[in-house]
């Protein structure tokens, strides 16, 4: 179907068409088992960051549920980080015990042991120490028994894995491509103050992803968090292969609560306040235009990634069953300076914590529908234009496996 020449996005990006969107692929277990096999289990995944793991020997255990693995990172004594499944060579136990979705450590001679029976591999998953070593059969070597590699790669200090033994688009800089370079040159380093949160929902990971990727639902959904204060219009949308942006912009109209007006004289760190461009890579905001609040872009097929002056922002989506998720929101920001600033930035994280309780508010009311059967299709007006995008893309992406 041609698109009307008003419809702005439609226009530009005639190939996703203007037609009904088939919910099928959010309620069918069997298109889950397809996705997870084609999907998750070879693309590149964002599991951590370095300043996570800032000296040799420190470690982050991240649970990969929907692969039934979890991936050991650790940074050796030439400081490089690489990612390993957490299966000992011994009996399959998971080496490191994890506490829970992430779990942190730290190793002075930048080792990790299993605890089950003792033995050591080191950080470059080489098996360093078997306890009784010699009542093994002699056609028993440690040099075979390493850890199991999974790939791992850095783009601006975020980690990356891909489960794949030999990934299709590599190295992770290819695989980010127009994205990564669009994203580059932001201070993500500098902003390290970090507000994180979790949830499992229950709902299919791309009814999370949608939710988060159009500012349609700002009136309505944070009249209370975020009262008119975002336009519903999207700005320099860019669709890059599989990965897509856009910028989100304030309603100018807007006047600030009396407690968000101190607030942001304090420290401009919430999504309303009018922060300037000083941090902004030339790509985001071209323009400079005064309106612009933050970047939207999502990375292919489970981070979003948002940039602002002073402020940066992800969420992802973990798919762990055809109708549940893992939900995680991790909020950077600049570490406050005086305790006025301090307070500043507690007010701007209670809002966006508030904000996030209300996106994630509708998912599993949109899933159990969505499962009812009443509707096969949902419709997407041209400013959902991500969402429409992404079907567009996953669809692609499995037919072409
Ligand atoms: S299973 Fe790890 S040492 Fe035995
Ligand atoms: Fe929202």
């Amino acid at each position: 179907m041609n698109a009307p020449t008003e419809l702005k996005w439609a226009k530009k990006y005639p190939e996703l068409g203007t037609g009904p969107v088939p919910v099928e692929s959010c309620i069918s277990p069997e298109f889950y088992e397809i996705e997870r096999e084609k999907v998750f289990m070879k693309t590149w995944l964002k599991v951590g960051r370095v300043e996570e793991i800032e000296n040799v020997g420190d470690y982050k255990v991240k649970k990969l549920g929907f692969a039934k693995t979890s991936i050991i990172l650790i940074r050796g004594k030439d400081q490089k980080i690489r990612g390993f499944h957490n299966a000992c060579s011994h009996r399959g136990n998971k080496v490191v015990v994890e506490t829970g979705e992430e779990t942190f450590g730290k190793s002075k001679a930048a080792v990790v042991t299993c605890r089950f029976h003792g033995w050591v591999y080191n950080a470059e998953g080489a098996l360093v120490n078997v306890p009784e070593e010699e009542k093994f059969s002699p056609c028993f070597t440690r040099e075979e028994n390493d850890l199991t590699k999974v790939h791992t790669d850095i783009w601006e200090g975020f980690i990356f894995v891909n489960l794949d033994p030999a990934p299709e688009v590599t190295p992770l800089k290819e695989y980010l491509g127009d994205m990564g370079k669009h994203l580059s040159n932001f201070p993500y380093d500098k902003l390290t103050k970090c507000f994180s949160y979790y949830t499992y929902l229950d709902c299919n990971w791309k009814v999370a992803h949608d939710a988060f990727a159009e500012a349609y639902h700002v009136s309505t959904i944070h009249a209370g968090s975020f009262p008119n204060a975002f336009s519903s219009g999207l700005s320099d949308v860019q669709l890059m292969g599989p990965h897509r942006t856009t910028a989100i912009c304030l309603s100018l109209k807007n006047e600030p609560t009396p407690v968000a007006k101190i607030a942001n004289s304090l420290a401009a760190v919430s999504l309303v306040s009018k922060r300037g461009a000083s941090m902004l890579p030339p790509s985001i905001n071209p323009s400079r235009r005064e309106d612009f609040s933050f970047e939207l872009s999502v990375f292919f097929p489970n981070l979003l990634v948002h940039v602002a002056e002073n402020i940066w922002f992800t969420h992802q989506f973990w798919p762990m069953g055809p109708g549940k998720t893992l939900w995680e929101g991790k909020y950077y920001l600049a570490e406050p300076k005086t305790n006025s600033q301090r307070w500043a930035l507690e007010f701007a994280q209670c809002l966006q914590r508030n904000a996030w309780l209300e996106d994630t508010g509708t998912m599993e009311d949109t899933q159990i529908a969505m499962e009812s059967g009443a509707k096969k299709f949902m419709h997407l007006q041209d400013e959902e234009i991500l969402i429409r995008h992404g079907y567009h893309t996953l669809e692609n992406f499995i037919h072409s496996k």
